[in-house]
């Protein structure tokens, strides 16, 4: 272990040294160039009658086309990379990167080329900009299940971008959560593939509605920080198409993503930015992805292997795409085709947006957040807070009760937010302290809990406590282990010691390990909440929102059962994580071996109860080209208020191929009065009886009986039925 947190800390100063290199060589070029600027012809400005690109009657790839042929080598170049150097461009009017973005290609006035701008933002708009909302964490709004809630965070986050004068939003982060100490869970959304494409069709869609192109990330094989900039997933092909690539196809099918960025990581010996098997195998051949594929800051290793394998944008500088790749062509390595095709990967999501059609009205300068973006966040931080323990009913709580806040989460430091390139400037953040005080009559009293004995007292003289723990969960590291860390399980045991009535709320950005779960009475888990944090808590607390959240990952009960337990598999050893457990990620591994998690993937409390009834599958025989089956449910509310439930589909495979038990194929979130019944519709679809079958290397429908089963949960399934599918055939 000492080992492995000495490679995290050498990784993260990694990661500080390169993006400070960038720097000083972007400055670098910027200086030289302004001193000494390159005498070259310059090409005429293409006149207004000549730029047949401009006409929006064509179709993005035509207009690419007919720019592309008006193009020098050297600006097509330039598109292929970002910020500069100033030097290789055509004009002597050098066009630097201008304030804020974190990546930029700069315009190209002669021919009409707008200037790509590039911010980050999974929860709000990143690298410092002021004046922006900051957003729950992704994985709160995941937590939601509400497909319509993510196409609003996209329009709400896609918006302030645009606003900002961004038109490339580099989010979001899609990855399928393998290893529960991945530092970057709260960027992303959750472990099982078909969730999460649901959430990123919803998040793409909004986001490139307001105007910018989304960049979902990170392609591929991104499940760890550990040894990030080199490490080697070991994966096979199954599980590849199976597990992790599905939120990607999903992104370009449903969501039309204009752009993903390649990982730091290797996958099966290549690192992703060189990688023809997932650039152009994956990505082009089969998914027909017309978009462009840019490296993540840093994540490009070579100029002719990244060329010709399908990297078509180096980020955020110009060290092997600048003037190596220029050298490259003139010497044939890399065809003028292939650059063509780079650049018409880049101009066909900018038609297709309108960036060459309109102008964008703000700049990093502009105030971008609103009213409305303040109660949304709150409302997203509100629908994602999911109730994991309710004994005896301790919540809500009665708006007389005295209170005890304890901890620093709860008071003088609220955690917000996760680290990383994600982090946002929140113009405020609310704590529970303060949310809690503005929403109750009763007294509340605050203790930071740095002492346990004073933490007692404090829970002791009032009604109820609420104690607020926290992870530091950052983009660079992966945690150590799942302890809460800095001695807040004592600070637990101590304060439900003093008084039965404790509230836990967990401020993380992924699973903890609860070893005082019985000793408390009640348990939330809020992760990183946003701007509005103690407001939204308190409206929890308090029942002014009855939770309708559920987990989206599985919280494991002991340390060394979880799927990834071997260092094998995480860290990895000699370089290399092995994905041993294959399909079985999540929630898939814990059924199949039979180990109960302490709260499973799917699972979440309500104010109020329901009840499932009625499963019915149309039709039961299906046919390999028409695998499409309907399912109905009843749901009922049978408690006293109204709520909202998440009726959860899973289907079990016939053919005993290493399949998981069963995988989640179908779901809706429906909310429902006191007695109120509703039917719920859900469609199958012929990937629900499919699987990646390497012998063909295709999606096929395997024939024999599935078992479908509704519920409430991964492990709370109490509906079942069957579907047969009589042969086998090709699947799409
Ligand atoms: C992250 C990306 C981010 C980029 C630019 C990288 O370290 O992995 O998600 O977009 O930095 O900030």
């Amino acid at each position: 272990m000492v080992f492995h947190s000495a490679l995290r800390r050498f990784n993260r100063t990694t990661s500080f040294v390169l993006t400070s290199a960038f720097l000083c060589l972007t400055l670098q070029l910027v200086s030289t160039a302004q001193t000494a600027p390159v005498a070259k012809p310059k090409p005429a400005a293409a006149a207004a009658a000549d730029r047949l690109w401009q006409n929006k009657a064509l179709s993005p790839k035509q207009r690419a086309d007919l720019l592309i042929k008006a193009m020098t080598l050297n600006e097509k170049i330039l598109m292929m990379h970002g910020g500069g150097p100033c030097p290789e461009v055509w004009t002597e009017k050098c066009q630097m990167p201008i304030k804020g973005y974190v990546g930029q290609v700069p315009a190209i006035e002669r021919l009409g080329i707008p200037h790509l701008t590039l911010a980050d933002g999974r929860a709000g708009v990143g690298n410092k900009a002021v004046d922006v909302t900051l957003l729950p964490a992704p994985i709160v709004a995941a937590s939601s299940w509400d497909v319509n809630l993510l196409n609003q965070f996209g329009h709400v986050l896609g918006k302030e971008e645009w606003d900002k004068g961004t038109n490339v939003t580099l989010s979001p982060t899609i990855d399928v959560v393998r290893v529960p100490e991945w530092g970057r869970i709260f960027e992303s959304y959750g472990e099982d593939p078909y969730f999460n494409a649901r959430m990123a069709v919803a998040e793409i869609r909004g986001i490139q509605a307001e105007g910018s192109i989304a960049d979902a990330n990170m392609y591929l094989t991104m499940q760890q920080e550990s040894d990030r900039f080199h490490v080697d997933s070991v994966v096979d092909e199954r599980t590849l198409q199976e597990i992790y690539l599905p939120p990607y196809a999903a992104a370009v099918q449903e969501g039309h993503v204009g752009t993903f960025m390649c990982a730091y990581v290797k996958t099966n010996g290549v690192y992703s930015c060189e990688n023809a098997h997932l650039l152009q195998d994956l990505l082009r051949n089969q998914l027909k992805f017309d978009g462009w594929v840019m490296s993540d800051w840093g994540a490009t290793h070579s100029t002719v292997d990244a060329a010709n394998n399908g990297l078509d944008q180096q980020m955020p500088d110009a060290d092997f795409f600048g003037a190596p790749l220029k050298k490259a062509v003139e010497n044939g390595k890399v065809t003028m085709a292939t650059i063509d095709g780079h650049v018409r990967n880049i101009l066909v999501p900018m038609f297709h947006q309108g960036l060459f059609d309109r102008q964008q009205p703000g700049n990093w300068d502009s105030k971008v957040r609103t009213d409305a973006h303040t109660a949304f966040s709150r409302k997203v931080a509100e629908q994602g807070t999911i109730l994991l323990k309710n004994k005896g009913t301790i919540l809500p709580l009665a708006g007389n009760t005295s209170v005890a806040v304890i901890g620093e989460a709860g008071s003088t430091k609220p955690k917000a937010e996760g680290g990383g390139s994600s982090e946002v400037v929140a113009p405020y953040v609310i704590s529970p302290f303060d949310g809690i005080s503005k929403r109750t009559k009763g007294k509340v009293t605050s203790d930071n809990g740095a002492d346990l004995d004073k933490a007692a007292a404090a829970a002791r003289a009032a009604d109820v406590a609420v104690v607020f723990v926290r992870t530091e969960e950052t983009e660079g590291d992966d945690r150590p282990d799942l302890k809460l860390p800095n001695n807040q399980d004592a600070l637990i045991s101590a304060v439900a010691a003093a008084n039965k009535k404790t509230i836990v709320v967990l401020d993380t950005g992924g699973p903890v390990l609860m070893p005082w779960i019985d000793q408390v009475a009640g348990v939330l888990e809020a992760w990183y909440s946003g701007q509005e944090d103690g407001n939204a808590i308190a409206a929890i607390l308090y029942g002014d929102v009855n939770p309708g959240a559920k987990l989206p990952l599985t919280i494991p009960r002991t340390a060394n059962k979880v799927p990834t337990a071997s260092k094998e598999q995480w860290p990895g050893v000699g370089g290399h994580s092995q994905y041993t457990e294959k399909l079985n990620v999540g929630y898939r591994w814990y059924d199949a071996t039979n180990t109960d998690p302490l709260f499973p993937f799917g699972f979440g409390l309500s104010y109020t109860t329901f009840k499932l009834s009625n499963l019915a599958v149309t039709p039961a025989k299906l046919t390999p080209g028409a695998a499409i089956a309907k399912v109905t449910v009843d749901v009922t509310n049978t408690g006293k208020r109204t709520g909202a439930e998440v009726v959860q589909v899973y289907v079990g495979h016939p053919t005993a191929n290493g399949e998981p038990p069963h995988q989640l194929r179908a779901f809706a979130k429906i909310e429902l009065k006191p007695g109120e019944l509703k039917p719920v519709t859900l469609t199958l679809d012929q990937r629900s009886f499919s699987i990646f079958d390497t012998s063909v290397n295709r999606w096929t429908v395997k024939p024999g009986t599935y078992e479908i089963y509704a519920g409430v949960s991964s492990r709370n399934l109490p509906l079942k039925s069957q579907a047969t599918v009589e042969k086998s055939g090709a699947s799409k």
